[in-house]
């Protein structure tokens, strides 16, 4: 299930608000910037449908993503388990960073949280199949694909060759409730 739990970011312990309902989410986010959508698929994909089945899809609503962020391409990251490098790809963006451009993540299947520092506060929001979530450019944020990982989800980019975390050195996310633990 969706779902947007909110800390204040100096106490992790005390969750302030836990949403469930897709509306109340994304009126929530949308209060500080960020755009939450369920999309639909146009049809039913298998669990290994491959790239361009799942971009064909969801086509109209990437379609219409694109035009509104500026968006140039649109690709499919997708984990499981098994991944021998699971550890190792769930530790890179752990900690707190930032991007130059939007990070734009709509899931068609699995799952995985991100928490985004705003306003004195943190909002972590697991994601799940049909959630597109876009993180503003220089927003401050972690994604946690917890130590099982296991999601598909269409990346949408300006520049993928510029895809890189800046890291703020905050220890901040150590202090926050892991996904998946
Ligand atoms: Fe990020």
């Amino acid at each position: 299930m969706s779902q947007l739990d909110i800390y204040a970011d100096d106490a992790p312990q005390t969750r302030l608000a836990s949403l469930t309902d897709a509306r109340d989410i994304a009126g929530e986010l949308a209060r500080v910037g960020v755009a939450f959508e369920q999309w639909q698929a146009t049809h039913a994909l298998t669990d290994d449908a491959d790239q361009a089945s799942i971009l064909a899809a969801y086509s109209d609503d990437i379609a219409r993503l694109r035009q509104l962020g500026g968006y140039i391409t649109a690709d499919v990251v997708s984990l499981r388990p098994s991944h021998p490098d699971r550890a190792t790809l769930r530790q890179k963006f752990l900690d707190e960073h930032t991007h130059s451009e939007d990070e734009v993540r709509f899931f068609v299947a699995g799952s995985g949280a991100f928490y985004l520092h705003l306003h004195q506060r943190v909002f972590q929001l697991t994601c799940e199949k049909g959630d597109l979530l876009s993180v503003p450019a220089g927003t401050p944020h972690w994604f946690d694909m917890g130590p099982e990982p296991h999601f598909t989800a269409i990346r949408l980019f300006i520049d993928p060759a510029g895809w890189v975390g800046h890291f703020t050195g905050s220890p901040i996310a150590r202090q926050f409730p892991r996904h998946g633990e």
